[in-house]
């Protein structure tokens, strides 16, 4: 029978006006890699109205930097589809806000912050973090939904409750809170990755503050609260919901497994076949019942662990970084560890 994915997530180009250190895109895929043509991406928009989804979002790389932008807003002015686009900020001006508002579709604008000034312009230059309020303020004063993703590494974590505190006085609608994935990118060299213990040290901080505007998909909340409610261990689940919901389009077309992770396995390529074709394909469908079937434990000692239903899962993500969680909920000294 065939299927069709609900949300659509277009990271068409990896080009970006910054250059930021730890950035995935910049160390994880060939720069000079050829893009789709711009009518190519049109009528994939197209086959996404066709398909009736609910929402597209536009990534990279830096999508204000790039030429097809001001196309894929015209394209998008009225359809049913709405969208909302991950940017550094820095590029949003006047003219970008205003085009943005006449769609009458931009379901919100993701921007990044990692930190105050002084952090945030060491890892994406001077003058990007003023730039990111100004847009900031730009998209609050047209009405247009805000919210800003942080990535939180060893240099930056423990400045994080009062950094959070700057973000709730900031007119956005929430913020979430991730960490950095350097490992999960290939590439355990830069070392901003929280080992095991600042992991816990970074939840235990966040955990008792009262923060209004905090997504519950940030790291830190997501953790605790599968620390705190493991979930029963069963032969069929708990299945991951991204691959099932989500079609990601990289750059030259390529479809990765996990539309969340665009490091993830290939599974086939929308240049020259229809989005519905590659999303009915045998690979998603193999990707999706070994999910349901769960892989083998990563070791004899977890066939006890009150986790394990987490890493039977098949995730590509984290099978590049592993996390046992019972090795952190013994650093944060949550009782029924064993
Ligand atoms: C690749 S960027 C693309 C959108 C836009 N250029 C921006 O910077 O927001 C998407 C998000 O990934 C985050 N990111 C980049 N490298 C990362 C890494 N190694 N680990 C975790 N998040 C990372 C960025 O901070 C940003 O919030
Ligand atoms: S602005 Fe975004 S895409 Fe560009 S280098 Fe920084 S994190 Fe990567
Ligand atoms: S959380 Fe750790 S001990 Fe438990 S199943 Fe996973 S790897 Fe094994």
């Amino acid at each position: 029978m065939l299927t069709r994915p609900f949300e659509a997530r277009f990271c068409f180009t990896y080009r970006c006006n910054l250059k930021c250190h730890f950035c995935y895109e910049r160390f994880a895929r060939n720069l000079a890699q050829e893009e789709l043509p711009l009518e190519r991406w049109l009528q994939l928009i197209r086959e996404l109205k066709q398909l009736a989804i609910l929402k597209l979002t536009l990534i990279g790389g830096e999508p204000f930097c790039h030429p097809y932008m001001e196309h894929f807003l015209d394209e998008l002015t009225n359809a049913p589809i709405r969208f909302d686009v991950g940017t550094n900020g820095t590029l949003l001006d006047d003219a970008w806000v205003r085009k943005l508002k006449q769609t009458a579709r931009c379901a919100s604008i993701t921007l990044s912050l990692d930190g105050f000034k002084e952090y945030h312009d060491s890892i994406r230059g001077n003058g990007t973090f003023e730039a990111v309020l100004n847009a900031i303020q730009k998209l609050s004063d047209a009405r247009i939904k805000t919210s800003v993703n942080v990535v939180a590494s060893k240099d930056n974590y423990t400045t994080m409750p009062d950094f959070a505190q700057f973000l709730e006085s900031l007119p956005i609608a929430a913020y979430t809170l991730y960490t950095r994935a350097d490992q999960a990118h290939g590439e355990n060299t830069l070392g901003g990755e929280l080992n095991i213990t600042e992991l816990a040290h970074f939840i235990q901080i966040m955990d008792n503050l009262n923060l209004r505007k905090i997504d519950k998909n940030s790291t830190n909340l997501k953790l605790l609260d599968s620390l705190k409610n493991p979930p029963e261990v069963t032969d069929d689940g708990p299945q991951c919901l991204a691959p099932k919901a989500t079609i990601g389009i990289l750059p030259n077309g390529d479809v990765p497994v996990c539309s969340s992770y665009d490091n993830a396995e290939i599974v086939g390529n929308v240049k020259t076949r229809s989005i519905a074709e590659v999303w009915n394909n045998d690979i998603t469908r193999d990707f999706i019942q070994q999910q349901i079937k769960g892989e083998p434990l990563p070791s004899q000692d977890c066939l006890d662990c009150i986790y394990r239903q987490f890493c039977r899962k098949s995730c590509p993500k984290l099978k590049k970084m592993p996390l046992c969680r019972r090795e952190l909920a013994k650093e944060l000294n949550l009782t029924s560890t064993d």
